[in-house]
């Protein structure tokens, strides 16, 4: 099952990211895909308000952020990640075995051969007018 959404500021963004948190539960991992200030941060930014966190800030150079509210979240990017050994460093492939969190991965498609099988695909692609398109997928 495919959603497709146009996406022209900040709010109709809240209103997705709101729908969205609502249908995610723990253990979920979340791939976000698309180019540099397309949107990826921001769309955490907006899920993780739904649960009542607020201090969400881009991972980039910290490569993964620990969020705990009503719930534990994970948020990483791999966009400065160099090798695979780096992710066992980082303590990746224990805490994507976390059941009781929902785990969010920027540039996830870097290494798209570490991810679980079984995620939920955000794509994030550039239209003209300052439009986006977020793309949202089940890959089983
Ligand atoms: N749906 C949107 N409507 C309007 N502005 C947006 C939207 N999504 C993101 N932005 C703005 O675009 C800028 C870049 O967004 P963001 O940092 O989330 O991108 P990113 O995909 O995480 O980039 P990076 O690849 O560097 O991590 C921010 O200033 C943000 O406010
Ligand atoms: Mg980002």
């Amino acid at each position: 099952m495919e959603k497709e959404y146009l996406v022209g500021n900040l709010e109709e963004l809240g209103k997705i990211a709101a729908k969205f948190a609502g249908e995610i539960k723990n253990g979920d991992t979340v791939a976000l895909i698309g180019q540099l200030g397309s949107g990826k941060t921001t769309f955490v930014k907006e899920v993780c308000k739904y649960f009542d966190i607020h201090n969400v800030t881009s991972p980039s150079f910290a490569i993964v952020n620990e969020y705990e509210n009503q719930i534990k979240i994970y948020h990483l990017d791999f966009y400065r990640i160099k090798n695979v050994n780096e992710l066992v460093n980082i303590g990746y492939y224990e805490l994507i075995q976390d059941e009781e969190a929902i785990k969010f991965i920027e540039w996830a498609d870097l290494y798209s051969n570490v991810l679980p099988c079984k995620r939920i695909n955000v794509k994030f692609e550039f239209k003209e007018n300052n439009i986006r398109k977020i793309i949202i997928e089940k890959n089983e």
